[in-house]
């Protein structure tokens, strides 16, 4: 089975919208072509204008987070329904940041891969363990434990659809990069859980991507790898030129 590799960006809390929209019209003209399927995970305030920029393009449009309810009471929340007009296509779930600072757990990411599903958006749910779990020996058990969590109640069919980011923590911004061995171990043992959860379909068809610390140095050790179907890249996709780098690795 050959999964189309998937290269994400991941932008975070940069750029504004005049900024935003000066990286898309640079990476659409020097993009090229390109076999493996691209997106960038913008700010909220940036999406309906970088959908605009990146329309007949190849770039894809994806958000950072999204609320699991469809309207209500939630303050500041955003919900799949308003990402879905404005076109978004991928939604990022429970990046570590969002588990860390946003008190999101593994019953708040699977009630919002359930809501992202239901309206057609993508989910790229992102799993990984921190420092100590890793050191303590750990780090299998937290990764299952977010999977079974996060995917809890969810038919075969529709795990399918779920891009899954295997982000150590320890590695998101710190330069430190999981070694290929490490990352393709994890990321095989990920597929290995889907197919006890789901069957060995659903695991040959699912994509796994890394993040965490990604740039144009190690990009092709990391996604030659047998398990690893993309990245997901937080700092080298905010300039244009590295993250075509990435994508042509
Ligand atoms: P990084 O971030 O590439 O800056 O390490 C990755 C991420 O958090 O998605």
């Amino acid at each position: 089975m050959t999964r189309k590799k998937i290269i994400a960006g991941n932008w975070k809390m940069y750029k504004t919208i005049a900024e935003g929209q000066a990286f898309a019209e640079e990476l659409k003209s020097i993009l090229g072509q390109t076999e493996h399927e691209v997106l960038v995970c913008a700010p909220y305030t940036q999406l309906s204008s970088l959908k605009k920029v990146f329309s007949g393009s190849i770039v894809k449009l994806g958000a950072q987070n999204m609320h699991f309810e469809n309207e209500g009471a939630f303050t500041g929340e955003i919900s799949p329904l308003m990402l879905k007009e404005i076109g978004v296509d991928y939604c990022v779930i429970g990046h570590s940041e969002r588990r860390q600072y946003f008190a999101e757990t593994d019953d708040t990411v699977n009630r919002k891969l359930k809501a992202a599903l239901a309206h057609g958006i993508f989910p790229i749910m992102c799993v990984g363990e921190v420092l100590a779990q890793r050191d303590a020996g750990e780090a299998f058990d937290v990764v299952r434990t977010q999977l079974t969590g996060g995917f809890a109640g969810l038919e075969a069919g529709e795990a399918t659809k779920v891009v899954i980011a295997y982000e150590p923590v320890w590695a998101i911004g710190t330069g430190r990069t999981a070694t290929p061995e490490q990352a393709e171990e994890m990321c095989a043992f990920i597929r290995e859980t889907v197919s006890g959860l789901f069957g060995e379909g659903t695991a040959e068809s699912v994509r796994i991507q890394y993040g965490g610390s990604v740039k144009p140095a190690n990009a092709a050790e990391l996604l030659t790898k047998d398990n690893i179907d993309g990245a997901l890249v937080g700092g080298a996709s905010l300039i244009a030129r590295d993250f075509k780098a990435i994508i042509d690795y």
